[in-house]
């Protein structure tokens, strides 16, 4: 077995005439950390779309844990452990925190999920299962007080929170974060910021895009960075930030 968990040949996506991803060849290590920066529009969103398989490349194949993916369906390569998280986070503002967690927990999926699992007592069992692994993770994440809460009653950055815990729900491998820390205060973005290196201690691959250059810097063991869809450089954090054609990358976003 390589030690690659995640690996890309020659994936392209063209939205129009606009290139949003064209990449080569990109591979990610089992128990990396690695951050996805670049500028507004890059395509960082686009790769994780095309990796999670929410979107369909215009060519190019993926693989995950040596299997190829490159036509699966979304819960297929859920099911495989390669989960994601979106830039605009998709709780479901009408359950509570504790009823989000486990129905992203839950190998049911349909309205009539409550009711299914509370008619048998092997369903009982599964149901007791769910809360147990949904509290340990309310409590990790530091929102058990918030169970009974809508999530429409949350802020921005305890959403963020919630949407990291769906996604713990359903056992990780390879955990790809888009944007955790966006819209978050900087104390709830530095105990986030702890929690996403925790996992990755614990053994989870992440995947991170995030702007916050300064959390990017502080807890990533590789950077990879993508302009107009494609990789400009890669390397420890050290070594891309002294990249100049990453601070023109940069600079050039700026000007404009
Ligand atoms: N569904 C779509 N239809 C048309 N164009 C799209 C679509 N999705 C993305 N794009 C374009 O593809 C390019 C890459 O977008 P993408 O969202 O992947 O960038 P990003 O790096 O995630 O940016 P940001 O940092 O702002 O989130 C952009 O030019 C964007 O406008
Ligand atoms: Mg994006």
């Amino acid at each position: 077995m390589s030690n690659k968990l995640l690996e890309v040949k020659n994936l392209k996506k063209t939205f129009g005439g606009l290139k949003a991803v064209d990449i080569e060849n990109l591979s990610f290590n089992k128990n990396e950390l690695t951050s996805v920066i670049g500028p507004n529009g890059a395509g960082k969103t686009t790769f994780f779309d095309l990796v999670s398989r929410f979107q369909q490349q215009d060519i190019g194949e993926i693989y995950f844990k040596d299997k190829k993916i490159t036509k699966s369906q979304p819960y297929k390569v859920s099911r495989l452990g390669l989960i994601r998280t979106f830039q605009l986070t998709k709780v479901f503002d009408r359950m509570t925190v504790l009823e989000n967690l486990m129905f992203s927990g839950s190998s049911i999926k349909n309205d009539s999920f409550f009711q299914s699992i509370i008619s048998t007592s092997s369903s009982k069992k599964y149901e007791k299962g769910l809360k147990d692994k949904a509290f340990e993770i309310m409590k990790d994440l530091n929102i058990e007080k918030m169970s009974e809460s809508y999530a429409r009653e949350l802020s921005g950055g305890q959403k963020k929170l919630l949407e990291l815990g769906r996604s713990l729900m359903k056992n990780p491998e390879l955990l790809m974060l888009d944007e955790p820390l966006a819209g978050v205060n900087p104390k709830l973005a530095e105990d986030l910021l702890e929690k996403i290196k925790n996992l990755s201690d614990q053994g989870i691959t992440i995947l991170m895009v995030e702007h916050n250059i300064e959390a990017v810097m502080k807890i990533s063991e590789r950077v990879v960075v993508l302009a107009e869809g494609q990789v400009i450089a890669e390397g420890s954090p050290q070594d891309v930030r002294n990249n100049n054609k990453v601070i023109e990358a940069y600079l050039g976003t700026a000007d404009e």
